[in-house]
């Protein structure tokens, strides 16, 4: 323990997404659209999921080798039953420095009201919540499932009361869909104390239609906002943070950008995957994941676990959102689907 491995490209493991759930309460079109995830849908059977016991211990093994950060993704990771308890065991765990983890969830945001306060309890330190539009009408479009966005703006207070303040609101943008919903939501979160993120509509998956005309520019999103309420770049928190940061002049809080399109942030990733059934991918858009449930089950000791980890981390090559639309770009092969990995 305490050897943090480089991948083939010299980037260390730091962040750590762990799938709970492949299933979700929503349909959003961008990544569970309806006719795909429909009735006869086959969501992943409970025995082919990891445990809690089963996560946190894998969890434990890749903090040895550098992880700093843990955030629980889905599906939505809400619908998994008593994530609280997960949360209290993986606040347990200790970087080789001693330092309690980073430990945060993105959410859909509708379960957050009912819950917010047990995940605290247990130790969350963060929460990301998803809001792609502030109309009712326009929500419950891109959503495809009978929510209002007031449920969600109520699952966001009560988790700033629950002592989970400053929360980051990630909003995907369509451009003809809900690019008019920039300027509103920018408004709705100046002096909120929260962070509203812009993200860059992305190809993941492979049901999804993705079309590059769909996509707004980071640049034209903070070119809008920037005509209304001035705005200055401020530097990253850390090496990298996917979100660019930027600042309103005139103190009204933050904002951020993810340009995984037009503006890759492949350079500095080091992020890696782990799936609801225990499968590492080491990168959002990988069609290949790696096995780890089997070897856990087969009763593999902690340095066969380390080791296999470090290996896998040590091959990584992955730059896809870099090498999209080029030759060299990875073509054809069936990718993982976002509901399944969790962005
Ligand atoms: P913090 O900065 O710690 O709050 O987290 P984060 O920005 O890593 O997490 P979050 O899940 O909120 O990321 C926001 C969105 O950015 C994701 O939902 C994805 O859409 C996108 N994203 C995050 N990581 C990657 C990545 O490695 N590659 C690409 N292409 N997109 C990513
Ligand atoms: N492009 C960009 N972001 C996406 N998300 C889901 N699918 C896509 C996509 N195709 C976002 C969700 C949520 C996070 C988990 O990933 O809206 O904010
Ligand atoms: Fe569910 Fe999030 Fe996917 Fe929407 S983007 S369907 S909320 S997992
Ligand atoms: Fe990392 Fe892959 Fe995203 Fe690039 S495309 S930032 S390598 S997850």
């Amino acid at each position: 323990p305490g050897v943090t491995p480089l991948d083939a490209r010299g980037r260390p493991l730091r962040d750590l997404r762990i799938s709970v759930t492949d299933r979700c309460n929503f349909r959003c079109g961008y990544c569970m659209p309806r006719d795909v995830f429909d009735a006869n849908y086959q969501f992943l059977p409970h025995a082919d999921m990891l445990t809690f016991e089963e996560i946190a211990r894998l969890a434990s093994h890749f903090v040895d080798l550098g992880v700093e950060k843990i955030r629980l993704t889905g599906g939505e990771p809400l619908m998994r039953r008593n994530l609280d308890a997960l949360v209290g065991m993986l606040a347990e765990l200790r970087t080789p420095a001693g330092k309690p983890l980073d430990l945060t969830l993105t959410t859909n945001g509708i379960l957050l009201a009912r819950r917010a306060r047990a995940l605290r309890a247990a130790g969350l330190t963060r929460v990301s919540v998803s809001l792609d539009a502030l109309d009712p009408v326009l929500f419950r479009r891109m959503s495809d499932a009978d929510f209002s966005p007031d449920d969600v703006l109520r699952g966001i207070d009560a988790a700033a009361e629950a002592g989970l303040a400053p929360l980051k609101v990630n909003m995907v943008v369509r451009r003809g869909l809900n690019d008019h919903q920039i300027l509103p939501m920018a408004r709705r979160f100046r002096h909120s104390g929260h962070v509203l993120r812009f993200i860059e509509y992305m190809d993941v998956g492979n049901t999804n239609g993705w079309n590059l005309a769909e996509v707004v520019p980071g640049a034209e999103v903070l070119a809008r906002i920037g005509a209304e309420h001035p705005l200055s770049p401020l530097s990253a928190h850390y090496a990298g943070e996917v979100a660019e940061r930027w600042a309103y002049d005139d103190g009204a809080g933050e904002i951020g950008v993810i340009t995984s399109v037009t503006h890759a942030f492949c350079g500095d990733c080091n992020r890696a995957r782990l799936s609801p059934e225990g499968r590492l991918y080491t990168c959002l858009f990988a069609s290949q994941g790696h096995d780890l449930r089997g070897p856990l089950r087969q009763g593999a000791d902690p340095d066969q676990l380390r080791g296999l980890l470090a290996s896998l981390w040590g091959g990584r090559t992955d730059a896809y959102s870099e090498l999209r639309g080029r030759a060299e770009a990875p073509a054809g092969e069936r990718r993982i689907e976002m509901s399944y990995i969790g962005g």
